[in-house]
């Protein structure tokens, strides 16, 4: 990938445990300790049957939300791509209840006839257990 000025890339997998101390050490070394953004396009190769493709989504959304529990700061919002199906609203519940809002968003750019939506929350607040 071509340089671009101001972006430190990290190519990793993020269902490796080891991405997370990757991203961990890139904001120790740029005096930082979150992310006010998180956008995830992350997934894996689709194979045209839905309800793969849709679980699949899911398990790299899962990863992702751990990583924001992680890495986002406080009132951060977060924008994740998933295939839709039957686990999405339960997906979405489970989630939000770090966020100030939740919607499902479709951009333009984004086919009519493809399943593929975004989930964006907005406003995160860490919750201490
Ligand atoms: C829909 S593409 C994203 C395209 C990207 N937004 C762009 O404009 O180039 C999905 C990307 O997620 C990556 N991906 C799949 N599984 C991943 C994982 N476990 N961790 C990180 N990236 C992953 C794929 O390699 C692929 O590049």
């Amino acid at each position: 990938m071509e340089e671009i000025p101001g972006v430190h890339f990290v190519k990793a997998n993020v269902m490796r445990p080891e991405t997370e101390s990757d991203i961990r050490t890139f904001l120790t070394n740029s005096g930082r300790q979150y992310f006010k953004v998180i956008i995830s396009d992350a997934m894996s190769r689709t194979t045209g049957h839905h309800d793969i493709d849709h679980s699949a989504s899911c398990m790299i959304g899962e990863r992702v939300m751990q990583l924001c529990q992680v890495f986002l700061a406080e009132n951060g919002n977060v924008l994740l791509k998933q295939f839709q199906g039957d686990m999405t609203q339960g997906f979405k519940r489970k989630w939000e209840r770090y966020f100030d809002s939740s919607k499902i968003v479709k951009p333009k750019a984004s086919r009519e006839t493809s399943s593929e939506i975004y989930i964006l929350f907005k406003g995160f607040r860490r919750l201490v257990s």
